[in-house]
């Protein structure tokens, strides 16, 4: 049978994001990061959608090549309809409408949530697919949410942050510490050679599966005031402990209400998704989850756990088979559940 080529786009934060996929294999997948927003300490929507539009048209053209097919070899193209920055879902948006138009092949919206989760469909050597039904984690700068999914298009928010989402606990603590934006990565890098139980912090108390991480925020903003005052050389001298130290108390309140999920649910095939995904300290505890628990843990590739297009890519081909289909009409929304 002829394979079904899909071009993909993402562009919901600050990454100018596409890929294409042959089935459900990836054959290329490119990223296009923004570095103008690093001396604001965050993402400027305003900067983000400008670059997406310098970006866009050679992301796809290498995307393309990459994969070795022309344009006319398209089945179809998929897009990122939101959850995101409205200026910059706006650029995708319109740049897939406007090539689907042209080359008369069906366009696909998809959710950027689903799309951190059905990541877990793309084939790939040496990583299982989870079967139906799974509870999956998402983690990101934008969401802290767990979900039942029953199946690809059958999702059940079961939990979710009622403040800030886990993505930004890590960065608020980084920029706490005078690190650089996203500071995600860096806490990473220095809890790697810290001691996780040098510094203690509370964990909050939310009810049900729920989470919240702005008490923890001001915790660690009054520790370290109260700390620098006494030692004005205190984050310097102790950045590995004090990362190690926020790593463990952040991972703790997340596998607190996974575990109370499983229990709840009895499902225990359990997933992780989104940019924190990335953060060693969770895929080492979620590996250790199988012996200890007994579950089974979905971890995805590297390369699948910040944004990308890829992602959206395999949800295009699940929709491309279901026909799920979408015209030129469609708008793209900030805020979207499943
Ligand atoms: O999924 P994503 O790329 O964008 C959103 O949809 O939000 O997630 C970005 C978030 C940022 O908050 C970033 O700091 C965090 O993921 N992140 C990490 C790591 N890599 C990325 N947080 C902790 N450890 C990491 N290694
Ligand atoms: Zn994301």
């Amino acid at each position: 049978e002829k394979p079904v080529y899909i071009l993909a786009i993402e562009s919901s934060c600050d990454d100018t994001a596409a890929a294409v996929l042959k089935n459900d294999k990836v054959v290329s997948n490119v990223v296009a990061r923004q570095s103008v927003h690093e001396e604001y300490g965050g993402v400027v929507p305003e900067l983000a959608s400008r670059a997406h539009q310098k970006n866009i048209v050679p992301v796809v053209d290498v995307a393309l090549t990459k994969a070795g097919i022309s344009r006319e070899q398209l089945a179809a193209v998929a897009f990122t309809q939101g959850p995101g920055l409205m200026g910059s879902l706006l650029v995708g948006s319109s740049f897939a409408k406007s090539l689907a138009l042209a080359l008369n092949i069906p366009l696909i919206a998809v959710n950027h949530m689903q799309a951190h989760i059905l990541a877990h469909f793309i084939d790939e050597e040496g990583y299982d697919k989870p079967e139906f039904p799974f509870l999956a984690m998402t983690i990101s700068g934008g969401h802290t949410q767990i979900v039942r999914v029953n199946d690809y298009f059958d999702m059940q928010v079961i939990g979710e942050t009622t403040d800030d989402a886990v993505g930004e606990a890590f960065d608020k603590t980084a920029k706490i510490l005078g690190l650089p934006y996203p500071g995600g990565p860096l806490v990473d890098k220095y809890a790697r050679e810290g001691n996780p139980k040098a510094f203690a912090f509370t964990k909050p108390k939310v009810p049900g599966l729920d989470f919240s991480f702005s008490g923890l925020k001001t915790q660690i903003l009054y520790f370290i005031r109260k700390n620098t005052a006494e030692n004005p050389e205190f984050v310097q001298q102790h950045i590995a402990d004090i990362c190690a130290s926020i790593q463990y108390t952040i991972i703790t309140i997340l596998m607190d209400k996974l575990k109370e999920a499983v229990k709840e649910t009895g499902i225990k095939q359990v997933a992780i998704g989104g940019g924190v995904s990335a953060n060693s300290g969770i895929r080492e505890t979620l590996k250790q989850a199988e012996k200890k628990y007994g579950w089974k843990t979905f971890i995805p590739k590297f390369e699948y756990t910040t944004d990308n297009a890829a992602m959206i890519g395999i949800v295009g081909y699940r929709k491309y088979l279901e026909e799920q289909f979408t015209d030129a009409t469609v708008t793209s929304k900030a805020r979207i559940t499943f």
